[in-house]
């Protein structure tokens, strides 16, 4: 136990951060280009917050919250996800005050207790978005169109993208009431969950993974088809602009999210590779959450991508890049007199910026030479006793494997010609 990590949590090594790097980095650049800026959330928020903002009856917060009592006697919980937080935090520091319209991101671990299989982790990470303070429908395909380049940008191209309307307060209990009716004869065979579904949230039936309940559900009415104008309409607005830019979608009716506060618009974006859990993005409105978190009612819609279903399909296409964490410069310091110079060129190599390191473990001659090789070093500079007795090194071409002796107050500005050049 004290040697393996906790069941569905995993650990980035070095041989990997480069690829995470390279996706953050991906994010950061469109966020700025679409004028999304950074925000940074706690990792755990008060119990309260997820059990209003996503809705008691759904899933993640039944079954799969890591709740805690704290040392106060407090109710907390590691982040299931980040949009109530977000609106938490807008609503705490009243970012509502300076700007109609709060365009923001976050990065970060996210928390759910479910079965661990790939693609699917009890500690996972979030690339999310949130624009907070209107109901304007272009930033609903402004919002999937940064979820789509995104991903584009990365090299997936063979996305699929599920849009529905799920309406809103006005327009969803008569769906509800149709959905309830067209399921009363068939609610002896649907799973327990279903079963408690029915009354509390009939629309989570269409959501249920149960084969016997998928094929039930086949004919359920469409929400589309109950839609109030007002959603009517927005949904038109959304699928025009969207027609307008470019951004492909198929319709599916049937789409309604996992989780309460959705609206409106839900979407999600496939990537059929990854089989099981193939859906990499997801998000929509939620022109009520602002509202039940104890704000004035304001629109705001988002999306969240799971980093590490993207990163799993980058490595099925092959799209990952090296990532170079080659030194420029290694030093192999032999016998003891050499390590106080050693250290001293190390310094000085770093003050120049040069990317230099070395071994610290006393080890022989070639053990220090596959350490610099392990390391991509471009250069080796070598000194053992005689080459401090003398003031000079050998230096060697890691390429070409040319080496020459010069003195030691000349290498530094000789590899810093080298280096940067
Ligand atoms: P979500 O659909 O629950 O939405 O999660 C978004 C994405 O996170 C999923 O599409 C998936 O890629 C990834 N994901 C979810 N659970 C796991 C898991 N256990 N392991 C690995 N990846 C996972 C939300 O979280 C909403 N907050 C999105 C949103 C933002 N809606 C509006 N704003």
């Amino acid at each position: 136990m004290l040697t393996t990590g906790p069941r569905g949590t995993k650990d980035i090594l070095p041989d990997t951060i480069g690829q995470w790097l390279y996706v953050e980095k991906t994010v950061r650049d469109i966020c700025d280009l679409y004028g999304y800026k950074e925000i940074r959330t706690p990792i755990f928020e008060h119990t309260e917050l997820f059990l209003r903002g996503i809705g008691e009856t759904t899933d993640v917060v039944e079954k799969e919250m890591y709740t805690f009592i704290d040392r106060g006697k407090r109710s907390l919980t590691l982040r299931p996800e980040n949009t109530a937080a977000t609106v938490r935090a807008y609503l705490e520091h009243k970012l509502y005050a300076d700007i109609a319209v709060n365009k923001l991101f976050y990065i970060g671990s996210m928390f759910r207790y479910d079965r661990p299989q790939a693609g699917r982790y009890r500690e996972f990470h979030q690339f999310g978005v949130e624009a907070l303070g209107t109901l304007n429908p272009a930033i609903d395909a402004e919002i999937i169109m940064l979820a789509v380049q995104f991903l584009k940008t990365l090299g997936l191209n063979d996305l699929k993208l599920a849009l529905n309307s799920v309406g809103c307060p006005n327009c969803r209990p008569v769906y509800r009431e149709r959905l309830q009716e067209f399921f009363r004869d068939k609610l002896e065979e649907l799973c327990s969950d279903c079963r408690s579904r029915y009354d509390r949230n009939p629309m989570r039936i269409l959501d249920c993974k149960n084969e016997h309940c998928k094929e039930l559900s086949m004919g359920a009415p469409n929400i589309t088809d109950c839609l109030c104008d007002e959603c009517t309409d927005h949904f038109e607005q959304v699928k025009s602009l969207l027609t307008e830019a470019g951004i492909e979608f198929e319709l599916d009716p049937r789409l309604v999210r996992g989780l309460d506060y959705y609206t409106k618009t839900a979407f999600e974006i496939q990537y059929a590779p990854l089989g099981a859990q193939s859906a990499v993005a997801g998000g929509g409105r939620y022109d009520g959450l602002i509202e039940e978190c104890g704000g004035s009612p304001t629109p705001a819609i988002g999306f969240a991508v799971g980093l590490e279903r993207v990163l799993l399909a980058l490595e099925k296409q092959a799209l990952l890049p090296e990532v170079s964490q080659a030194m420029d410069v290694f030093v192999v310091a032999l016998g003891a007199t050499a390590q106080k110079p050693a250290f001293k060129l190390l310094c000085d190599l770093r003050a120049k910026s040069i990317k230099a390191s070395m071994d610290f473990a006393g080890r022989s001659l070639k053990a220090q030479m596959k350490q610099a090789n392990k390391a991509m070093a471009r250069y080796v500079v070598m000194l053992g006793e005689n080459e401090v007795n003398d003031s000079c090194v050998i230096l060697k071409d890691m390429i070409t494997s040319d080496q020459e002796k010069i003195a030691i107050k000349e290498v530094v500005n000789k590899l810093y010609a080298e280096v940067k050049d």
